[in-house]
């Protein structure tokens, strides 16, 4: 894959997703070493040796499974195969995804739509507007000449039906209800081709996600893969492949 190089890129998901287990470990590490100078009984250091190694093992397991604030690599290289064409990113934030697919499919074109509302802020903070900011992340990757940005609720998009030869949507339909999803599934099969790919990706509530943050991470928690494949079945989308990384679930429909 060609890279092109980059500037600031600066995706905003809040510091305690990258870092807050690292501030953790720091803290009982701390105190741990302090026990030891100072001969502490063995069950508060059983604690603070617990807890030191549950923080350190889980800032590994996201720093290198997930790194959400770093560049997301494509979960499958057979989304897109023939890499041309006009993408549609559902829920694209700071654009971490659109990212993704435009410096994995070099020919590709790409529309970042979001609704950048409540659910925009809740996640990245406010500041800037979030289309600046997502710009400025598309311009950093080196990827802005082939994308646009446009403000669209996934629930009722302003596209034209089969305007579109692929859609990518990470980590945003499972913020939606259950009415929201069948409305955002059933628009995404409405305004992608016969025969498109849609790579779903999804927050999953796996032993790693509980592992590292208990119940921190809910969304889409109680729903699973199986679930998953019924209701982009429902659609009308074929399930061609369905694959898991840490915290993340991934579908590739096709339609
Ligand atoms: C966790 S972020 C994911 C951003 C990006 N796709 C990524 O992978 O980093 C979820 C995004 O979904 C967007 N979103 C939530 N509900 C939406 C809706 N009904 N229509 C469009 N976008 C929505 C939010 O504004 C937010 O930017």
């Amino acid at each position: 894959m060609n890279t092109p190089a980059i500037g600031q890129l600066d995706f905003g998901y809040p510091w305690w997703l990258s870092y807050g287990h690292l501030a953790v470990f720091a803290v009982f590490a701390t105190f741990l070493l302090l026990g030891f100078a100072r001969k502490w009984s063995k069950w508060p250091m059983i604690f603070l040796g617990a807890v030191a190694t549950w923080s350190a093992a889980s800032f590994l397991l996201i720093h290198f499974g997930l790194d959400i604030n770093g560049r997301a690599p494509m979960p499958t290289q057979s989304f897109l195969r023939s890499g041309t064409g006009r993408i549609l990113d559902l829920g694209a934030g700071t654009g971490r995804s659109s990212i993704m697919v435009l410096a994995a499919r070099p020919q590709a074109t790409l529309v970042a739509s979001d609704l950048f509302g409540e659910s925009f802020d809740h996640h990245f903070g406010h500041g800037d507007s979030p289309q600046e900011r997502l710009l400025r992340n598309l311009k950093a990757a080196g990827v802005d000449q082939r994308a646009s940005i446009v403000t669209a609720d996934m629930r009722k998009l302003p596209f034209e039906t089969s305007s579109f030869d692929a859609i990518v949507s990470s980590y945003a339909v499972d913020h939606l209800n259950r009415d929201g999803i069948t409305q955002a599934l059933a628009e995404a099969a409405r305004v992608l081709k016969p025969g498109g790919d849609f790579l779903l990706v999804l927050v999953s509530n796996d032993r790693w996600a509980k592992l590292a943050f208990g119940p921190l991470l809910t969304h889409g928690g109680t729903r699973s893969p199986s679930w998953w494949d019924a209701k982009a079945r429902e659609a009308g989308f074929q399930v061609m492949e369905q694959g898991t990384s840490p915290v993340t679930l991934y579908l590739l429909l096709r339609r």
